[in-house]
């Protein structure tokens, strides 16, 4: 049996990639425990935003794999709403041993799809560079405070980036989503050296995920996205979570100041 329970919270789990991540984690670490168990039953906090039915639907899969959910809605943008998440995160957890940063602007389908450029790319950068980079360090200053040094295993922070973002990609989507989640990239990497070998901090960076913009996306799109995977495939957002679960596993204590891109493998043959 693992050493201690997970202690998880993943932002933006109401739906899409976080909804499959806090289901992968409960999976991985469900039969650790059970809800029955207080003790030993892994908990998790599920953050949404606006999308309270869909944050209950992932609690509801979460809580049937043996875990126990908690709802925390938090607007990130918001100061005061980030440090409420903070705080409730803590009061249901105590100090958690898995931070999942998943949470970001959709701006390609969603309330924001018709905004402008400038607009579209100050959401983004509010939401997953700014607010996402204030959280994560007052996640980590709280760490530092309640977590004795050297503790084994160390708690894990994950940060979700983007594959195209180092190389960067033409047209809008590339000049927006490039420098963002390159930020975010970079942010990870550069906070992992100042952590260890206390807190392990890793980046997943997704390729071409079937999510609610793949679903609706026209035929060059879909067969663009295909094409430049060597898996001839749209990734799933339980591609993405199978990934989480490894550089979150709390048993994986070698495995920090990484980046593990899920695209199936880039197709330099067939790159449009
Ligand atoms: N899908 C892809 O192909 C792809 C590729 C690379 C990277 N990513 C990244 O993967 C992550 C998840 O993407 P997804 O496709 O699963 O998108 P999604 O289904 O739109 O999920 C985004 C989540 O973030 C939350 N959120 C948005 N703005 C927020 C805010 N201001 N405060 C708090 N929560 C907020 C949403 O909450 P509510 O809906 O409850 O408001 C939702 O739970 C994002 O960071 C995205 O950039 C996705």
């Amino acid at each position: 049996m693992q050493a201690c329970p997970l202690r998880a919270v993943v932002t933006g789990a109401s739906s899409g990639i976080g909804r499959q991540i806090a289901i992968g984690l409960a999976r991985q670490h469900g039969s650790y425990g059970s809800a029955a168990d207080e003790a030993v039953a892994a908990k998790f906090v599920i953050h949404f935003r606006k999308n309270l039915r869909g944050a209950e639907e992932t609690a509801a899969a979460v809580e049937s794999l043996g875990a126990t959910p908690r709802l925390v809605q938090a607007d990130i943008c918001q100061p005061q709403q980030r440090r409420r998440l903070l705080d409730e995160s803590w009061d249901f957890l105590g100090p958690p041993t898995t931070w999942v940063n998943n949470a970001g602007a959709d701006v390609l389908t969603g309330e924001f799809q018709h905004e402008t450029f400038g607009e579209k790319l100050r959401r983004l950068i509010e939401t997953d560079v700014l607010a996402t980079i204030d959280l994560s360090r007052q996640v980590i200053r709280c760490w530092t405070d309640d977590i004795p040094s050297g503790q084994t295993p160390p708690p894990s922070m994950t940060f979700i980036g983007w594959d195209q973002a180092p190389l960067g990609m033409e047209g809008d989507a590339g000049q927006m989503f490039g420098p963002v989640k390159a930020a975010v990239m970079a942010f990870a990497n550069s906070v992992a050296q100042d952590v260890g070998p206390n807190i392990r901090v890793n980046t997943v960076a997704p390729g071409w995920i079937k999510t609610a913009w793949g679903e609706t996306t026209d035929a060059y799109w879909d067969g663009r996205a295909r094409r430049q995977s060597l898996m001839n495939r749209w990734g799933t957002p339980e591609d993405v979570a199978r990934a989480v679960c490894y550089v979150a596993d709390p048993d994986n204590t070698f495995c920090s100041g990484q980046t593990i891109q899920v695209n199936g493998g880039w197709s330099r043959t067939h790159p449009r």
